[in-house]
C-alpha cells in the first residue's frame, strides 16, 4: 500500500517525507487555500516545491470545470514535472478530459468519486488513479469503507490498472481497514500516519528494557 499525504503545508510533507514511508501528495484547491496560496504563479511555484520534496506523485487539480479549460490547465501542470498528476473531478467534461489526457499519455487522479459508478467511469476513461471520499461519506450515515470494497471487486473482476486511491482517510482505523481492503493507495494528514506508530505497550516496553540497561551496568562485579 502507498501512503501518500493529503496536504499543501511543506513542512508536513518534509516530516513524512523524513520518516521515509512517503509515496507521495495530493493536493486539492481547499489545501490550497488553507496554506495561503493564490495567483497562478504563486501556485505553480508551490507545486514545484512540493516535487523537490517528495519523488513521487504530486496531485495537482484543474478548477475549471468544462473540457477546454480543463485540458489547457491539465497540460500547463503535467509540464511543471514529471511527477505532477492532473487531478480532474468527477464530472461529465471531467470524463471526457480523462480520456483525453489518458491518451495523451499524461497521468490523472480522479477526484470527487462518492459511488461504484462513478469509479467505474474514471476507471473506463483511463484515469491513473480514482479517489473514494470515504470520511465525506462517513459525514453523512454512509459507509466509506463499503465503497472501497465495491471499487476493489469491481477493479478486480475486469483487471482495470486504475489505482484506488482511498482519499479523505481521516484517521488510523480509516487507513488500516482501507489496507485490508486492498486499496492501493491511502492520502490522508500527516497524524493518519504517524498515529500507526503509537501503541501503550511499546512505550512501556521501551521504558522498561532501558530501565533494565540502566541497573545492569550499574551493577558492580
Ligand atoms: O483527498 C481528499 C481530501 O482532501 C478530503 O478530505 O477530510 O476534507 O474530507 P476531507
Amino acid at each position: 500500500m502507498k501512503f501518500f499525504i493529503d496536504t499543501a503545508n511543506l513542512d508536513q510533507i518534509r516530516e513524512a517525507q523524513d520518516l521515509g514511508v512517503l509515496d507521495g501528495v495530493t493536493t486539492n484547491p481547499s489545501l490550497m487555500a488553507k496554506e495561503g496560496i493564490s495567483g497562478e504563479s504563486n501556485v505553480i511555484q508551490h507545486y514545484l516545491d512540493i516535487c523537490e520534496i517528495v519523488d513521487g506523485p504530486v496531485s495537482a487539480e484543474v478548477i475549471s470545470t468544462d473540457f477546454e479549460g480543463m485540458v489547457q490547465e491539465g497540460e500547463k501542470l503535467a509540464a511543471l514535472h514529471p511527477n505532477i498528476v492532473v487531478k480532474v473531478p468527477m464530472i461529465k467534461d471531467g470524463v471526457k478530459a480523462l480520456r483525453y489526457f489518458s491518451q495523451k499519455g499524461i497521468k490523472t487522479n480522479c477526484t470527487l468519486v462518492f459511488s461504484a459508478g462513478q469509479a467505474l467511469l474514471a476507471a473506463k476513461a483511463g484515469a491513473n488513479y480514482v479517489s473514494p471520499f470515504i470520511g465525506r461519506l462517513d459525514d453523512i450515515s454512509t459507509n466509506g469503507l463499503e465503497l472501497i470494497g465495491q471499487i476493489r471487486h469491481i477493479y478486480d473482476n475486469y483487471a482495470f490498472q486504475t489505482e484506488i486511491l482511498a482519499a479523505s482517510v481521516r484517521h488510523t482505523m480509516h487507513l488500516i481497514q482501507c489496507a485490508e481492503l486492498g486499496a492501493d493507495v491511502m492520502t490522508g494528514p500527516l497524524h493518519t500516519i504517524t498515529g500507526l506508530l503509537k501503541h501503550p505497550l511499546t512505550d512501556i516496553g521501551l521504558e522498561q528494557f532501558l530501565a533494565d540497561h540502566k541497573k545492569a551496568s550499574q551493577v558492580k562485579v
